[in-house]
């Protein structure tokens, strides 16, 4: 099998989906890599470090135009679907539910898509995610470190226990993957952190690892009215389901926190769990709303661009070694979880939150496979 690793051309993406240890695995395994020039350079991997491993360095059309398989970080722009042929398989973040023309362009072109994000494991987790978010809530708090300093449009406050001044506190709603990240380091700063969460379950496991300074509360609208009152920081680390119309924090809800305090919406659903928030880029990060800054990038991760791309690669390259060892159909129907990801097949569109958002006709990913 060819892989291929294009330099991706998404502004401010600077990872890389397999890191030269990677890609010495999958030339071991008998994989023949094709990298374009500086596909890693933005993640400190240079040229020579692919060459050391094994790759050989062609053209960007040559890359696609050669590859069985493309392995990259984010969806396919529309610049890219000139460059992919028939029978290919690409491997990448895909969000085909928000991206249907991207998905239209698959199936046009009968390439096999397998989405990381929807790869699913025995405990109900997404692996290839779940490392993406723990990366979204530390980078969440050290928004928070920066923004608060008067010399960064924050009210100069410094998110750090310091003796002989208040100690400063920060609220996370949500205690899942991004919400610990953003608590690990909130905490370790020796803030009063608060977690709210519905799930008691995530909390009291939260509980054993956090330090004392952590405080674990039952999410409803009393405690968080309660929180928003008292916090300097709320960082949302929520998994929102994108059909609610309803808001936890609302607009008027703002009036109830202290000037100067900030929010940090590591979810960035536009108009989601916190009404005001609209995504923002690493360019223009932050924007203000009744007093109230509002921090919203919505690929945080890319910032930590070599600690996120050898998180990712760890994590996917379990399933592109066994697509290069049996082939990719085999490995497919080898593992349901991996399976779980096929969103286009043959033609046919087999993610069905694809299909069901978007109103598109949906087939089975197994049933697919099989035909
Ligand atoms: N901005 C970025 O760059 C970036 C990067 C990665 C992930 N994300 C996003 O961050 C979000 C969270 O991801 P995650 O992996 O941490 O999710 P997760 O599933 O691990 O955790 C979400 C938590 O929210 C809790 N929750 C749900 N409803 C709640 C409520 N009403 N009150 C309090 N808690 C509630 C759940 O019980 C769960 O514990 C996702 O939307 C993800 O797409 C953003």
């Amino acid at each position: 099998m060819i892989i291929g690793l294009p330099k991706e051309i998404k502004k401010n993406e600077y990872r890389v989906a397999a890191t030269p240890n990677a890609v010495a695995a999958l030339v071991r395994a008998g994989a023949e890599v094709l990298f374009e020039s500086d596909c890693g350079k933005g993640s400190g991997f240079p040229n020579e470090a692919y060459e050391a491993a094994g790759a050989k360095m062609a053209a960007r059309e040559d890359v696609y135009r050669r590859s069985d398989m493309i392995y990259k970080v984010k969806e396919i722009e529309e610049a890219e679907y000139g460059l992919l042929h028939e029978g290919q398989t690409v491997f990448t973040y895909l969000h085909t539910n928000a991206h249907p023309h991207e998905a239209e362009v698959l199936m046009e072109k009968n390439v096999t898509g397998i989405a990381y994000e929807d790869i699913d494991d025995e405990n109900g987790g997404f692996p290839a995610l779940a490392p993406m978010s723990v990366l979204a809530g530390k980078g969440g708090f050290l928004a928070a470190l920066y923004f608060s300093q008067s010399v960064h449009g924050g009210n100069g406050l410094l998110l750090n226990r310091i003796a002989g001044v208040r100690t400063p506190e920060v609220t996370i709603i949500g205690c899942g993957n991004s919400g610990l990240g953003a608590a690990e380091l909130a905490s370790s700063f020796g803030n009063k952190v608060t977690i709210l969460d519905v799930n008691f379950k995530a909390m009291e496991k939260a509980k054993q690892i956090l330090p004392p300074n952590v405080e674990f509360l039952a999410s409803n609208r009393e405690n968080l009215l309660a929180c928003l009152k008292r916090t300097d920081v709320l960082i949302n680390c929520i998994l929102w389901n994108k059909t609610r119309k309803d808001h936890l924090v609302n607009r008027e809800d703002l009036k109830l926190m202290k000037p100067g305090a900030l929010i940090v919406d590591v979810a960035c659903d536009d108009h989601g769990a916190i009404e005001t928030s609209v995504s923002t880029s690493h360019d223009d990060p932050v924007y203000t709303v009744d007093g109230i800054m509002h921090y919203v990038v919505d690929n945080i991760p890319s910032a930590f661009s070599q600690t996120a791309s050898e998180t990712l690669s760890a994590a996917t390259l379990p399933y592109a070694l066994a697509m290069v060892k049996k082939g990719v159909v085999q490995a497919l129907l080898d593992d349901k979880h991996l399976r779980r990801g096929l969103s286009t097949y043959k033609g046919k569109l087999t993610l069905l939150e694809t299909a069901e958002k978007n109103n598109m006709p949906y087939t089975d990913a197994l049933e697919a496979l099989k035909a």
